[in-house]
């Protein structure tokens, strides 16, 4: 016979844990939850800390509810400034470092990611910062207005967001990218070059192919042998899934937590939800981790459900965006190894690129035209196949293909 469920508890309390204690009260679980988090602070979310929060020195943190709210209006118990360290999974006890213990009939975990270190500044005379929480980011900002001068390991979305923040702060600020183009993990070449350009017209210097190997306490010393005076190394190398938990659980965690379409583990009542969340994605052809605001928030609500019975599929294609000065760029599905399809001018810096494997339209990219994005964004995920050639003509509304997705969904449901 099933067992009941009289208690959840959630292991993290970012963006997917509080999204999911939501959930879990919106569809009627009306047992205990516990949400537990290593921050002091209760859930925000995370893109201010990269973006509003860089922009002026006193822009609040927005949380993602009133403090007060999690117990007194959802009735959920909110354990903060502790991390949930060990889980005994035959007597279903999550224990945290503070010496807490929470039994549990189904655990979340939505332990999220942590920043990839640096070895080569570790223990160095340097000041030295990642960019990761509320902290991270009130330091980083008192720099910018220190105007500090600074260095940035890592031309991602981390470190190109705050070396705009940092430019526009009117600090001198050098980007170092171990590959030959910035943001190369998801973004094709013609965007790079767009948003190397637009940063060199606000002053950033770019150093690529080259890494750092050391520091002295007023500069980083490269691997190609300069050396750049520097007050500050911001550090934006990527991130690596925090699975401790899920390690003492005996589960798998090489490349984050393996989970199925609803979310769950190889353990039947534990499910994971997130960015340290393992998952198939159609438009990759393979299972891989989503580090997105929206896999966070949408993923953790699908997941909750499916922790109290439901049955439901989360299969949205990833979906992210990044503010670079004037271009607001967004990504949905995969935009590496395709064929593109461009849909407006690139040089007038309000266009769309199509990602096509086949027949299939597996990503989309737009650039100042969140318009469009939105439309890509319904026929991505329905796996629709609107036609190459109509794609391909600049008169063609992607209106139409939405229409023509919408009308294919309601006659597969007849
Ligand atoms: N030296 C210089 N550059 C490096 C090094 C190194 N040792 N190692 C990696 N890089 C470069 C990578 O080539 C890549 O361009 O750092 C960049 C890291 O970019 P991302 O993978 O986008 O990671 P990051 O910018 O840190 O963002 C972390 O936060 O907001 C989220 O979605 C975002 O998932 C992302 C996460």
């Amino acid at each position: 016979m099933a067992r009941t469920i009289e208690n959840i508890v959630i292991a993290g309390a970012g963006q997917a844990g509080a999204r999911a204690a939501e959930a879990l009260r919106a569809r009627g679980f009306k047992g205990a939850i516990t949400m537990i988090g290593d921050e002091p602070h209760p859930p925000y979310e995370r893109p201010q800390l990269s973006k509003a929060m860089l922009q002026s020195p006193d822009a609040p943190l927005a949380y993602i509810k009133q403090p007060r709210d999690w117990n007194e209006t959802l009735g959920v118990r909110l354990e903060t400034g502790t991390a949930a360290v060990d889980c005994d999974a035959d007597r279903r006890i999550v224990s945290t470092a503070d010496g807490g213990s929470f039994p549990f009939d189904r655990l979340l975990l939505a332990t999220g990611t942590r920043p990839r270190r640096l070895a080569a500044l570790d223990g160095g005379p340097l000041n030295v910062q990642y960019l990761r929480n509320v902290e991270d980011a009130i330091r980083f900002r008192r720099h910018i207005a220190a105007r500090s001068r600074i260095v940035i390991v890592g031309g991602g979305v981390i470190g190109l967001e705050a070396a705009c923040a940092a430019a526009k702060g009117g600090c001198h600020v050098t980007v170092i990218e171990s590959e030959a183009r910035l943001l190369a993990r998801a973004f094709p070449a013609l965007i790079s070059d767009l948003v190397a350009d637009k940063h060199r017209n606000h002053g950033v210097e770019f150093v690529f192919g080259a890494t750092v190997t050391g520091s002295t306490s007023q500069s980083v010393q490269l691997s190609n042998g300069k050396d750049i005076p520097a007050d500050l190394v911001l550090v934006g190398i990527g991130v690596v899934p925090s699975g401790d938990l899920a390690g003492r659980l005996g589960l798998p965690t090489a490349d984050g937590i393996a989970v199925d379409a609803c979310g769950r583990t190889a353990a039947s009542d534990i499910f994971c939800a997130g960015d340290a969340a393992l998952q198939w994605s159609r438009c990759h052809g393979r299972p891989i981790r989503v580090e997105t605001w929206a896999n966070a928030q949408n993923q953790a609500i699908a997941v909750a459900a499916n922790m109290i019975g439901g049955t439901s599929e989360y299969n949205d294609p990833p979906w992210f965006w990044t503010d670079q000065y004037d271009l607001n760029i967004q990504v949905a599905g995969d935009m590496r190894e395709a064929d593109y399809i461009a849909r407006g001018d690139p040089t007038s810096e309000k266009f769309s690129v199509i990602a096509m494997r086949g027949t299939e339209m597996v990503g989309a990219l737009t650039v100042n035209a969140a318009k469009d994005m939105a439309m890509l964004r319904r026929i991505i995920a329905a796996n629709a196949k609107p036609q190459r050639g109509d794609l391909e003509s600049p008169g063609y509304d992607l209106r139409a293909a939405v229409e023509i997705t919408m009308k294919a969904g309601e006659g597969d449901r007849q």
